[in-house]
């Protein structure tokens, strides 16, 4: 693949995406390491509008919503690039419900997150972390990427940084 980075062996790109920022986070690093990639879904529809209220209260108290069920086999992979969001300074019900139900023993985390706030997401690496290592996994390293709220990031204005996190993973290796 033209311009890829490194093909990290058995990985696998795995995103919870509302708004479509972190869909477009997810398909850059794809583009730029030719791993697998699969999307949480929740089984219930978010409306746009009051949604955004009540999606922010559920973040707020640290819900897990209802997963569609995900087909694929994810013993098969060593490399977890999970990719998440900041809602009301916490993480999101889809990625509360998928790190309470994944099996991630053994298994090397990268997290990606997307967050209108400029500054790093702390608080929500912490608490992603803290949850991944009781569930038997290593969170390697995380990466995070300011959005707007009014319109969806281009791919073009977060490859770079995403180029250079890859850049930055492989000389770990
Ligand atoms: C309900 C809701 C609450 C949010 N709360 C925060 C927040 O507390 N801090 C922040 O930096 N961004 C917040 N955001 C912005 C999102 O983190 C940002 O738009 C992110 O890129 C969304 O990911 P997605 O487009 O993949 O769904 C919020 C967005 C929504 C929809």
């Amino acid at each position: 693949m033209k311009g890829m980075v490194l093909i990290m062996k058995n990985s696998l790109v795995v995103y919870y995406s509302w708004l479509g920022n972190t869909k477009v986070v997810a398909e850059e690093i794809v583009k730029h390491m030719g791993s697998d990639i699969i999307r949480i879904k929740e089984t219930k529809e978010r409306k746009a509008g009051a949604g955004l209220a009540a999606s922010a209260l559920e973040a707020a108290i640290g819900m897990k919503s209802d997963l569609k069920p995900m087909d694929f086999e994810f013993e098969k992979y060593d490399n977890i690039f999970l990719g998440a969001q900041v809602w009301a300074g916490r993480s999101t019900p889809a990625i509360n419900a998928f790190v309470k139900k994944a099996n991630l023993h053994n298994k090397n985390v990268y997290l990606f997150i997307t967050k209108a706030n400029d500054k790093v997401p702390e608080k929500v690496i912490i608490s992603l972390t803290e949850r991944i290592r009781k569930k038997g996994g290593k969170v390697v390293d995380s990466f995070s990427i300011t959005t707007k709220m009014d319109q969806v990031v281009s791919p073009e204005s977060v490859e770079g940084q995403v180029k250079a996190w890859i850049e930055k993973l492989n000389k770990f290796r």
